[in-house]
């Protein structure tokens, strides 16, 4: 018999350290938070949706939840409105949130979906305002002052039945972060905060964050600075602190909403770096920051 080349060992090998984690996460729910240079190019955002689909496949139930900030801010600009950020989340008028709801809900979430059932999936793409998914009342409070950031909404309820239909059902539910009030009007959603608080809501086993940057940084932009672990009490004291800022300050919010509810562990992840997902899930190493 011919011996197997070192390259199939290695990948035999690979296969056989990710058996334990294939076991522990069968049937167990996993809420993605899509967004940074994974959904920017091209043939990153083909890997990554191919590898959500291997999730599947092996017996997980994720979910995706996607951003979209770039995109938006690209075809606001087109429309003529500016984007404005305070502390990392947008400021919203009435325009901004209807080119929201055109560039997430529209373009973005239907690319996802195609590119998930091409690669073998059945995904459905939802807003939080089909079904009533993500109920909302503005955005009044953020970390600990008030804010208006106009049609920017705080996720009160997450309809769970939905989505606890789809997974059963077999599809992957890809998800846009808008949602309604009690009065029906629409709302954009930090996607973040609702990946978070999807998590919480489906009492998901983790929550992963992919962003494009290694993970929570010590002293950003210093990529050596990478915290690998830290617990959810320290997180929320360097929330507190001052010393994130931007995109991260959501972000770290997200992770800590997820598990205030009970997800067991919330996790940022390089999405730049092909198969990071695979990564974490499957190999002993994991990558990024993990908070518990
Ligand atoms: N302490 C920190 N650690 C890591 N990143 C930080 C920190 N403070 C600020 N940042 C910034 O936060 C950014 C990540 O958030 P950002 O909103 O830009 O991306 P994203 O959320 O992954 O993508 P999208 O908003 O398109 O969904 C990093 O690229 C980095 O510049
Ligand atoms: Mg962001």
């Amino acid at each position: 018999m011919p011996a197997a080349g070192e390259q199939g060992v290695a990948r035999a090998h690979t296969l056989a350290e990710a058996l334990p984690y294939i076991h522990r996460f069968y049937g167990q729910t996993l809420v993605i938070k899509y967004g940074g240079a994974a959904m920017e190019e091209a043939t990153l955002q083909e890997k990554v949706l191919q590898d959500i689909a291997l999730l599947r496949l092996v017996g997980m139930k994720p979910v995706v939840v996607h951003g979209g900030g770039p995109e938006l801010t690209r075809v606001a600009e087109q429309m003529g409105l500016e984007s404005v950020f305070r502390e990392g989340l947008r400021v919203t008028t009435s325009e901004m949130r209807d080119a929201a709801l055109m560039v997430l809900a529209g373009l973005l979430n239907k690319r996802i979906v195609a590119l998930l059932n091409r690669a073998g999936v059945p995904s459905v793409g939802l807003s939080g305002v089909d079904g009533s998914l993500f109920q909302v009342e503005p955005l009044r409070r953020h970390r600990g002052k008030e804010v208006d950031l106009g049609y920017v909404g705080e996720i009160q309820q997450v309809n769970t039945h939905l989505l606890r239909h789809l997974l059963e059902g077999g599809y992957i539910p890809v998800l846009s972060t808008l949602g309604v009030n009690a009065e029906g009007e629409i709302f954009n959603i930090n996607a973040d905060h609702a990946a978070g608080a999807v998590a919480g809501a489906l009492k998901a086993e983790k929550v992963i964050f992919l962003t494009d940057v290694r993970g929570l940084l010590r002293h950003p932009p210093d990529e050596t600075t990478l915290i690998p672990r830290l617990t959810l009490a320290e997180a929320k004291r360097l929330l507190e602190s001052g010393s994130i800022e931007g995109g991260m300050i959501p972000k770290l919010h997200g992770c800590i909403l997820a598990l205030e509810q009970g997800v067991r562990r919330a996790h940022i992840i390089d999405g730049r770096l092909e198969h990071s997902l695979l990564i974490e899930l499957f190999t002993d190493e994991g990558i990024g920051t993990m908070i518990e």
